[in-house]
């Protein structure tokens, strides 16, 4: 029989912050932790693995059903465990990586559990994926982290759920030139937080973050672009390019694209043209379709949907970033049937722009972790579109909105998962949505 929590005298279940317990560890979870069970208590328990037996400490104890924890000692390890690439790795340590301790081939068996776990359970589709490589070997791939600054100047990257700052001499998963940048080993009085990109060229660009209101760095060149962006937390932060071009140049399958420096681009080498390949073989696009390209950064898909569809087609892509869209406006400049507009992707949006191109036969999305949304998603469902493309940084964001789609009568087709981001949790996927039949209406429950 499950012991049930102590209580106390109020009847709350007694704070384990701090506790260490002694559990079987249970499966992985979405967010780059396992579940384990104490006292009839959920606890998400960080660097252990699935079937293990650890020493856990209480990281966090909200008070409600669930606590978070560190695993401080494995008493019986699984079979993929492996020792850290990273010094840094480890419970209270650098929070940037998930999975140092995993193999990497485990890292995708976990992120393919956790993926079709999330289509089972938000999506009610019963969907085993496989999580696809790209490129060998965990290390060296991020071409561009944004590093936090202690306050001692030095740059470093926040322990997971806390503004701690570890410094860091290197970063492993860094890419030549950002994981090993020179920025390291700079001191960065005033500035908040300092980003280092590099392109296909190997050249490398830094920015330096501080908050609206202070004094520019002193010394740093002053040149270059300079620019606004909005944070999800407070305080607001200006950019300043410090070093590098003023332009970051990709190549994808014999294109050219130029970026500026702050502006999204995909963080893996191999992810762009991966992407590109697995979304146009699910659109099959032929010439004289009309394509919405949405959240379309500065134009990778839209370029390759534009050649795909001719001149005698149509694609329009829409694109909060200022500075994305200026930049899809030259990487599209010898394809004037398509654009990337400058809007935020609403269900009003979505709708205008379709039908300002007469209608789409295609959608393609590629929205943020927090996904498009219910709205977004019905518009896009109204719109009836021949086939949608959802390609998905956030495997809970895409079977909700993929929920939505079912409930309309949609059918989920193929869908690919790749390991873009190894040593986290995160995972990418691409998705491809089917409308019902226009002879053949959907039944309740009919997926
Ligand atoms: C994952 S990136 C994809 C960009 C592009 N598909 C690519 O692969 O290069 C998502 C993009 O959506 C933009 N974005 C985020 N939220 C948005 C919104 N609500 N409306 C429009 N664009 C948005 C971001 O600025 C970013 O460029």
């Amino acid at each position: 029989m499950t012991k049930l929590p102590d209580r106390t005298a109020a009847g709350a279940a007694p704070n384990w912050l701090g506790r260490s317990l002694t559990v079987e560890v249970g499966p992985v979870a979405h967010g780059g932790h396992c579940v384990a069970r104490y006292e009839g208590r959920v606890v998400f328990v960080r660097h252990a693995l699935p079937g293990e037996t650890a020493v856990i400490e209480i990281t966090e104890d909200g008070g409600g059903s669930f606590c978070r924890a560190d695993a401080v000692q494995i008493l019986q390890p699984s079979a993929h465990r492996v020792e850290p690439p990273c010094p840094q790795a480890g419970p209270g340590r650098c929070g940037g990586c998930d999975f140092q301790h995993v193999s990497v081939a485990e890292q995708r068996s976990l992120k393919a559990a956790v993926v079709h776990e999330q289509l089972l359970r938000l999506a009610g589709l019963d969907r085993p994926v496989d999580v696809k490589p790209l490129g060998a070997g965990g290390l060296g791939w991020r071409r561009r982290i944004r590093f936090a600054v202690d306050s001692r100047g030095r740059l470093g990257l926040r322990v997971h759920r806390s503004h701690r700052i570890i410094e860091l001499a290197a970063c492993p998963l860094g890419a030549p030139g950002v994981g090993d940048a020179a920025a390291l080993a700079t001191p960065w009085p005033g500035i908040s937080e300092v980003e280092v990109a590099v392109d296909d060229l190997g050249e490398a660009a830094v920015l330096a973050y501080r908050e609206a209101g202070t004094n520019r760095r002193t010394g740093g060149g002053a040149e270059g672009n300079r620019w606004t962006r909005g944070r999800a937390a407070k305080p607001k932060l200006i950019a300043e390019q410090v070093s590098g071009p003023a332009r970051l140049t990709y190549e994808v399958n014999d294109r050219t694209f130029r970026t500026q420096p702050g502006g999204f681009w995909q963080t893996h080498p191999q992810a762009a043209a991966e992407f590109t390949a697995t979304m146009m073989s699910a659109v099959r696009a032929e010439p004289g379709e009309r394509v919405l390209d949405l959240y379309a950064g500065s134009g990778l898909f839209t370029a390759a949907l534009a050649l795909a569809v001719g001149e005698s087609g149509a694609v329009c892509g829409l694109e909060a970033d200022r500075s994305a869209v200026s930049d899809a406006a030259e990487n599209l400049s010898d394809l004037p049937w398509a654009e990337v507009r400058h809007g935020w992707v609403t269900a009003a949006t979505a709708r205008q722009t379709a039908s300002e191109l007469g209608g789409a036969d295609i959608v393609v999305l590629d929205p943020p972790r927090t996904g498009a949304g219910r709205d977004v998603m019905t518009a896009l469902l109204d719109i009836r579109p021949r086939v949608i493309v959802y390609v998905a940084c956030d495997p809970a964001a895409l079977a909700r909105d993929v929920r939505t789609a079912l409930d309309a009568g949609w059918q989920l087709g193929d869908i690919s998962a790749f390991d873009a981001f190894p040593m986290t949790h995160h995972v990418e996927c691409i998705a491809t949505l089917s409308p019902p039949r226009l002879a053949d209406p959907p039944a309740v429950g009919d997926r």
